[in-house]
């Protein structure tokens, strides 16, 4: 199986060269590898998205369900982002999603073996940059269409051979109850990396950071992604509410940092 974008089918339109680059996968293959023919790759050329390749069927990576989602290629050589009805879940002005994830991940100082839960799986891109610190992770996500994308998005390998060599955990189901069932003090680290309020207020809710609050060691970090709802919304306060939030139920250190579009705090 191979994953290609449309980007990458447009260069290889272009190209006379026998040898092409893959971009999902930072590789050169062979352009007879494909196995595709030229109408096929017009067709994956003229819509946005990753394609899967298997025995020369071509099919698009999206699943239409309750929601639609599909996996884009946003830039070359860079991690894909994942689309749900037209919202993508990663950062793409200014900053890549792996890069953003790496950025994120990096304000918690993960040191080896620690225990890191990431609240959001999505793509997996925070739980992987955990896991490249030797993190042992879990990492919830309520949409098991949304792990689908994944399994098939080569950008995501990293979390499922973690879950394959016992460093990684996936649970499915929302992390507002999930979180119920950790003992107290359980994670040396938080990642928590919602989607935007308006579709999960669940996970901004004082109920949860009581809970984030419980699980977490004495000392331990957490970094909380709030975006920039403001702008949406209008309304100024938002990430002063989630600091407030915070802070009335324990967390101190509370501050934002505007590089990682969150807030960081220590409990
Ligand atoms: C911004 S994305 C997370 C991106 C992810 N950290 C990554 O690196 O790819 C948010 C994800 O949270 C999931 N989600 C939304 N509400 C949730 C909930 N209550 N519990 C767990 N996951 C949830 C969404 O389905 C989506 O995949």
């Amino acid at each position: 199986m191979l994953v290609i974008s449309d980007i990458e089918a447009k260069e290889i339109l272009k190209s006379k060269s026998k040898k092409i680059w893959v971009n999902l996968y930072r590789k050169k293959i062979d352009r007879d590898e494909l196995k595709i023919d030229e109408e096929t790759l017009v067709k994956i050329a003229s819509k946005k998205g990753c394609y899967r390749i298997r025995n020369g069927k071509v099919e698009r990576i999206e699943i239409s369900a309750d929601h639609h989602y599909k996996l884009v290629l946003i830039a070359k050589f860079h991690a894909p982002t994942i689309y749900i009805d037209g919202i993508h879940m990663h950062r793409i002005k200014d900053v890549f999603p792996e890069q953003d994830a790496r950025m994120k991940v990096s304000t918690l100082d993960i040191k080896y073996l620690e225990r890191v839960l990431d609240t959001c799986t999505g793509l997996g891109y925070t739980a992987i940059e955990a896991l490249k610190k030797d993190a042992r992770v879990t990492t919830i996500e309520k949409d098991v269409n949304v792990l689908k994308i994944a399994k098939v998005n080569p950008w995501s390998r990293f979390l499922f051979r973690g879950v394959r060599v016992g460093r990684a955990n996936i649970l499915i189901g929302d992390a507002s109850s999930m979180i119920k069932k950790f003992e107290n003090e359980f994670f040396d680290k938080i990642c928590h990396d919602p989607p935007a309020i308006y579709s999960s207020g669940e996970l901004y809710s004082l109920e949860f950071y009581k809970e984030l609050y419980r699980v977490l060691k004495p000392n331990g970090k957490i970094y909380h992604y709030v975006g920039e709802p403001q702008k949406k919304f209008q309304r100024k306060d938002f990430a002063r509410g989630v600091i407030e939030r915070m802070r009335e139920v324990g967390f101190k250190n509370v501050k934002r940092c505007d590089k990682v579009k969150g807030v960081i705090a220590r409990k």
